[in-house]
C-alpha cells in the first residue's frame, strides 16, 4: 500500500471542515497543517517504514504524544493494534483521531511520575517529534527541559511497565531552535548508556537495557 492508495482513503475535506471547526490557537505555529494529509501520510509512512511495520506481523503499539492520529491510523492499515496516549488540549486532534477512529487515553507525562496503568503491556512504544520533556519555555526560545535523571525515569518505567519482553521504545526529536540535534554530547552519551541505538533523530531502545535493538526488525 503506497502514500497515494492511502490518501484515497481519507475524506480530506472532513479535514478541512475540522479545521474550521477548530481553528488555530492565537500564535501557534502554522508550520503543524495537521489539515494537511498528504504531506503527513508522507512523515507517517516513512516512519512506519524505518521500522518495516509495513512488512512485520501485527504489533501493538502504543503513540505517546499522538497528536491528529496519522502515525495509528497507518499502523492499523498495516495491521497492528494502537492505542494513543495524549493530553486534551488540542480540539482539532480530539476531532481528527475520532475522524481516524483511533482510540487514545487522556493524560500528562511528567518527570518523575509513572504513567497511568493502561491495562496491557506493548511490542513498540513510539513517541514522534517529543515534546513532553519540555518543562517551560525559558530565554531565546530555548527550553528547560528534562535532566538525564527524568529520562531514565521514564525510560525504566517504559521497560518495566509498558513492554513485552522483545519490545522497542522509539523517540523522535525534533532539531533545537537554533537548528542542532536534540542529541548534545550529553544526551547522546546518556542514550547510549541505556542501551540505544540513534540514527539521525531518533532513539531506539529494547525492553533489556543489555540489547541493542534493530530499526528493521521481521519478528515480534
Ligand atoms: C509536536 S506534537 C507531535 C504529534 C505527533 N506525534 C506527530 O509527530 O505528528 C506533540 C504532541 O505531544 C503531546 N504532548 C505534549 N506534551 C505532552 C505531555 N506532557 N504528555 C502527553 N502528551 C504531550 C501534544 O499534545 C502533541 O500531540
Amino acid at each position: 500500500m503506497n502514500s497515494r492508495q492511502i490518501l484515497a482513503g481519507i475524506d480530506r475535506t472532513e479535514l478541512e471542515n475540522l479545521r474550521e471547526r477548530y481553528p488555530y490557537r492565537p500564535n501557534a505555529r502554522k508550520i503543524n497543517a495537521y489539515e494537511d494529509a498528504a504531506y503527513w501520510i508522507g512523515v507517517n509512512v516513512k516512519r512506519a517504514q524505518d521500522l518495516w511495520l509495513d512488512r512485520c506481523p501485527p504489533l501493538d503499539i502504543l503513540d505517546l504524544g499522538c497528536g491528529a492520529g496519522y502515525f495509528l491510523y497507518l499502523c492499523r492499515l498495516f495491521g497492528h493494534e494502537g492505542l494513543g496516549f495524549d493530553t486534551d488540549e488540542e480540539p482539532f486532534f480530539r476531532g481528527t483521531t475520532e475522524y481516524f477512529n483511533v482510540r487514545r487515553v487522556i493524560g500528562r507525562i511528567e518527570p518523575q511520575t509513572p504513567l497511568p496503568d493502561l491495562g496491557k503491556k506493548f511490542d513498540l512504544v513510539t513517541g514522534h517529534r517529543v515534546c513532553f520533556h519540555r518543562v517551560t519555555r525559558v530565554k531565546n526560545g530555548e527550553w528547560l527541559e528534562w535532566t538525564p535523571a527524568d529520562w531514565k525515569f521514564f525510560i525504566n518505567d517504559i521497560r518495566t511497565r509498558f513492554l513485552k519482553p522483545d519490545g522497542r521504545l522509539l523517540l523522535e526529536f525534533n532539531p533545537r531552535p537554533d537548528g542542532s540535534s536534540f542529541f548534545t554530547s550529553e544526551l547522546r552519551g546518556f542514550f547510549e548508556s541505556q542501551g540505544a541505538r540513534i540514527f539521525r533523530w531518533k532513539a531506539l531502545l529494547a525492553t533489556n537495557p543489555g540489547q541493542r535493538p534493530r530499526f528493521k526488525q521481521i519478528g515480534k
